[in-house]
């Protein structure tokens, strides 16, 4: 099939399906650990992640605010601060480790090979440079098009995220555009070049519900054209659900449970992904049903309890989740894997919850009675 079959005629300078090697994940990422250095001692931001993404896959990475999704995004990307940052582990990417690469070798990486979506493009777009100047860039960085070659190109690149008056758009600056049509051209930007990875973090929180799901569908599309992995990275179980081949729930700077994304949502062991599905509100819910928020606070990185790291907040825990802390065990699905004692719909963890419930655990109890019509 020729490449612009394939890009469905459109942006043909690319081939997306050139130097692959199917055989070998795109990504591996083997404990990985990055901690920061403060006056109050080492901040354990990613603890040990271990996972893989295949070439033109999706993998969803999940949790609260502060669970490390974006410490765990910029770390992979090796764009962490130059001091006080402990970076260890595996990140091999194509066949080369990333971890121990400075920033004059990973400025190669960046944008040619591994791009990102940030959740807030006023940050990473250039205020003072206008729309047209800053696709081009990469382009003519990267792939050494010329200037009218480099401009013909931007135009395709805004067309296809869908972004009306395409031209004109390369005069503005970003305060000229919506939210939504900033984060398109966030997205313009990030595959110019063809990256292999595109690691999306919360691409969308910022922008309102219906405008959410047209960059999603955006982003989705341009991946499946391009035969592009993708790492979306949100707190919102919901917004994985219909868009992932992979999911991997973070809590306190670890993967708890990893599971391919039906997987997941059909037998999640994790009370800590049940909790995080809990709290998506849905349309089939009365109107009075209260979503369950979860209870209590996430750890402190700095000191996390002894034992589980969810223990104080998880309605099934017992007296071993405070002492011995779960690895990540095999789950009976192939490729799911999941961190707990009492894992959600077992005997075990329907033991465990009924034990809570009986002694008015306030987690348990708020946690069965959250879904209570009128509460
Ligand atoms: N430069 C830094 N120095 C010290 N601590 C940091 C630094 N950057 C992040 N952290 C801490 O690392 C932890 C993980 O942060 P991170 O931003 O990855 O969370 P997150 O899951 O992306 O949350 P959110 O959903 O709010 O974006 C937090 O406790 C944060 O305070
Ligand atoms: S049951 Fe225990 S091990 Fe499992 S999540 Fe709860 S506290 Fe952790
Ligand atoms: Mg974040």
């Amino acid at each position: 099939m020729s490449s612009s079959a394939r890009n469905g005629g459109e942006l043909d300078y690319l081939d997306p399906g050139a130097d692959r090697s199917p055989n070998q994940p795109l990504l591996e990422v083997d404990n990985l650990k990055t901690y920061f250095r403060t006056s109050r001692g080492l901040v354990r931001a990613v603890d040990g992640v271990s996972l893989s993404v295949d070439r033109g896959q999706t993998l969803g990475v999940v949790g609260e605010s502060g669970s490390g999704k974006t410490v765990l995004s910029r770390s992979i990307m090796g764009l962490l601060p130059a001091h006080n940052v402990v970076r260890e582990g595996s990140v091999v990417f194509d066949g080369r480790n990333l971890v121990g690469l400075g920033p004059s070798d990973m400025r190669h990486i960046w944008g040619a090979d591994i791009a990102m979506v940030f959740q807030d493009p006023m940050t990473s777009l250039n205020p003072v440079v206008k729309i047209g100047r800053q696709i081009a860039e990469g382009l003519r960085l990267h792939l050494g098009m010329s200037k009218d070659r480099a401009r013909e190109t931007s135009v395709e690149l805004l067309r296809s995220v869908k972004i009306p008056e395409a031209e004109r758009r390369l005069q503005q600056y970003p305060h000229e555009l919506s939210g939504g049509m900033r984060q398109r051209v966030m997205i313009a930007i990030a595959i110019a070049c063809g990256p292999k990875l595109l690691m999306a973090d919360e691409p969308t929180t910022a922008l309102d519900v219906t405008v959410q799901s047209h960059i999603l569908d955006v982003l989705k599309e341009k991946q499946r054209e391009r035969d592009m992995a993708m790492i979306l990275v949100t707190h919102d179980l919901g917004v994985v659900a219909g868009r992932t081949d992979e999911i991997a729930v973070m809590y306190a700077g670890k993967v708890v449970e990893r599971a391919p994304t039906r997987t997941l949502f059909a037998e999640m062991r994790m009370p800590y992904t049940e909790a995080l599905l809990k709290s998506i509100p849905r349309i089939e819910y009365p109107s009075h049903t209260r979503l369950l928020a979860i209870t209590g606070r996430p750890p402190d990185l700095v000191s996390p309890p002894p034992g589980c790291n969810f223990a104080p907040r998880c309605p099934y825990a017992q007296e071993r989740c405070r002492v011995e802390e779960p690895p990540l065990m095999p789950a009976e699905t192939p490729g799911h894997e999941f961190a707990c004692w009492y894992p959600v719909g077992t005997p075990e963890g329907k033991a465990a919850l009924e034990a809570n419930l009986s002694a008015g655990v306030p987690q348990a109890v708020a946690a069965v009675s959250a879904l209570e019509i009128g509460a």
